[in-house]
């Protein structure tokens, strides 16, 4: 490939070797290292490619220059590649083999060092803080290059793939409606409507069923998405999607499609296949619906074998409606202090869990804990659960069936980091047969969005269901629904979808939409099914969380070049910002003080 000429340097601070030596060059980098070794002065030069020795024996010019030269100022240099004595060569450095005897030196930008809030390079000495406030500072790191390059090769590979599949990229505006995914919206005020907002898209999603009915037949699109909710170590307001969506298409071409993208980015052998597992096993087994399948400790609902025993906080549970869930933890796994278990009550903690009770067993024996009130019959029912329950630690948690549930799996995937059980690889899993809709607080809501298709066979009963029922067949229903889990992370999620206009009403009748409220805001989207809608399917991956996954870290800062704090604030530019008098009375608004 030829080279665009036009660069200041000729060649990049990671690419000299001995093959280069006696050649004149100019490079171009950070002052990484400089050394003024009693008048033998070296600077190590850097860019994001790498590193260069700099050698100033041959230097002529001003020398005060070179003192100014001091660390992450940005020079340009000129000199003759040549070797390094043998006592100098490193072998740790890939030009280590060589230095760049420098006869003319330009100091492009010096940098302020009394003032440089950290150093970027080697273990960086910062706050989070700091590293967000000078991001620009910390994208100089490798680290944080490494996950650009690496978050550009996913975003070229998934374009490559889509394209051999017959897919286009088409953009959708950002200046649009409300589109429910379950989060609060942003809103941008308008000049020019008084009193009127746009919201930023919560996601594509009736934007890619228009593009359906609009004739696209194979959408996808690397998309931002805007959602104001509580943000989390892997949730940023502002993420990036991997959009698609399919006339004609099935459950089965969506997954296959995912399979082969996946398959692709993750350069998994022939014959990966993704396994599958139900929303209903998925709770009841790992407390959730985005297990970690890398380890075991599956759980078990035991509430049976506590009904009406003396242990009140069981029988009350359970009494009252709850449930008793239990996890062996073989001793070869991992054995605890009382010290460790009574931390487990932090990790439940957040979830609303007050405690975790335990047990411990040893030669078929029960000890510690709770032991009192586990009678032969009980320890025998326990026993049966799985294999290998001889020596180990019994772990319980009674409460509100959510509370159980939420509890048990963040426990579950504290042991799983503890006890290091999680390993190196990837596991995905499709988690499918969601229930379309969760009740709460007198309403049904849509588990996934309410463009979601009702399963086939159940199309009858949710037509005609009682809706003021919360206990009624609605709450059985379920959905062509299907989330891509990768290592306990929901890294893409999607359907098929509604494609006639009656069922898209009925849906919007049992979320509790007056006619009034879906003829405002999705008038022109239910209008638009009239007209000759293809049945379509789609799904969409979150970018930052497949790249998470690839990096391997566990922060979804990490993964975005500008991200924001958990506060949604960008500590860099100090946004959010109060906005100028003029600029609010342009947009026809005021702060109302609270
Ligand atoms: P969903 O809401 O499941 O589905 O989002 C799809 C994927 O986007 C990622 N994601 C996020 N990543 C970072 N920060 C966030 N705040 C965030 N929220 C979601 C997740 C998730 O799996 N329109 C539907 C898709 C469809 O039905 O086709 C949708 O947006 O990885």
């Amino acid at each position: 490939m030829s080279k665009i000429e036009g660069l200041m340097r000729s060649h990049n601070c990671g690419e000299l070797r001995a093959e280069h030596i006696d050649q004149q060059v100019t490079l171009c980098g950070w002052v990484n290292k400089n050394r003024d070794l009693g008048g033998l002065n070296f600077i190590d030069l850097r860019d994001k490619y790498g590193l260069t020795q700099l050698g100033f024996t041959e230097f002529k010019g001003d020398l005060e220059v070179l003192k100014k030269c001091h660390l992450e100022s940005v020079i340009k240099v000129t000199g003759t590649v040549r070797m390094r004595p043998e006592a100098a060569l490193n072998k740790k450095m890939p030009t280590g083999e060589v230095e760049l005897a420098v006869s003319e030196l330009e100091l492009l930008s010096m940098s302020d060092i009394n003032n440089i809030p950290f150093l970027p390079h080697g273990s960086v000495e910062a706050t989070e803080d700091n590293k967000l406030k000078y991001r620009y500072l910390d994208l100089r790191t490798n680290k944080l290059q490494d996950m650009l390059k690496k978050r550009s090769e996913v975003t070229l590979e998934v374009r490559n793939t889509m394209a051999s599949e017959g897919f286009i990229e088409v953009e959708t505006p950002v200046l649009y409606k409300s589109t429910p995914e379950g989060a609060r919206d942003y809103v941008v005020p308008s000049r020019v409507h008084p009193g009127h907002v746009y919201a930023l898209p919560q996601s594509p999603q009736t934007l890619k069923q228009l593009l359906m009915i609009g004739g696209t037949d194979k959408y996808f699109q690397i998309c931002k998405c805007f959602r104001d909710e509580d943000l989390r170590a892997d949730r940023q307001p502002e993420f990036t999607q991997i959009d698609i969506e399919v006339s004609y298409a099935t459950e089965t071409y969506i997954k296959n499609l995912v399979t082969k993208l996946v398959k692709n980015l993750f350069s998994m052998k022939e014959g990966f296949d993704i396994p599958v597992m139900s929303f209903a096993d998925a709770m009841r087994d790992y407390g959730c619906d985005k297990p970690d399948i890398r380890f075991g400790l599956k759980q078990y609902i035991v509430s049976d074998i506590f009904e009406g025993t003396d242990f009140g906080v069981f029988a009350n549970a359970i009494k009252s409606g709850g449930m008793v869930k239990t996890m062996f933890v073989p001793a070869s796994m991992g054995t605890f202090s009382r010290k460790i278990l009574d931390g487990f009550v932090d990790v439940v903690k957040p979830h609303g869990g007050k405690g975790v009770a335990f047990f411990k067993v040893e030669g078929g024996k029960a000890s510690g804990g709770i032991s009192k009130f586990i009678t032969d019959d009980v320890l025998s029912k326990l026993s049966g659960l799985e294999e290998g329950t001889e020596a180990g630690t019994w772990l319980f948690f009674a409460d509100e069936t959510s509370i159980v549930h939420a509890s048990a799996d963040a426990l579950r995937r504290h042991l799983g980091k503890t006890l290091e059980l999680c390993g190196d690889e990837y596991k995905f899993l499709w988690v499918n047969d969601f229930p379309l809709f969760e009740y709460d607080d007198g309403r049904f809501y849509a588990m996934h969005h309410p463009f979601t298709m009702v399963k086939e066979d159940q199309l009858e009963t949710f037509m005609t269901a009682d809706m003021t029922d919360p206990n009624g067949p609605l709450k059985d229903l379920c959905a062509p629904a299907y989330d891509l889990v990768c290592n306990g992370y929901e890294i893409g999620g999607g359907s098929v979808r509604i494609h006639n206009q009656e069922v898209q009403e009925r849906m919007f009748e049992v979320l509790g939409l007056s006619e009034e409220e879906v003829k405002k805001q999705f008038g022109f989207f239910v209008e638009a099914l009239k007209y000759g809608t293809p049945p379509h399917a789609g799904l969409a991956f979150g970018l930052d969380r497949l790249v998470m996954m690839l990096a391997k870290t566990e922060n979804i800062r990490d993964v975005i070049a500008f991200p924001k704090t958990t506060t949604a604030s960008d500590m860099m530019s100090s946004a959010p910002s109060v906005p100028a008098k003029e600029q609010t009375d342009e947009l026809h608004f005021s702060f109302l003080k609270k």
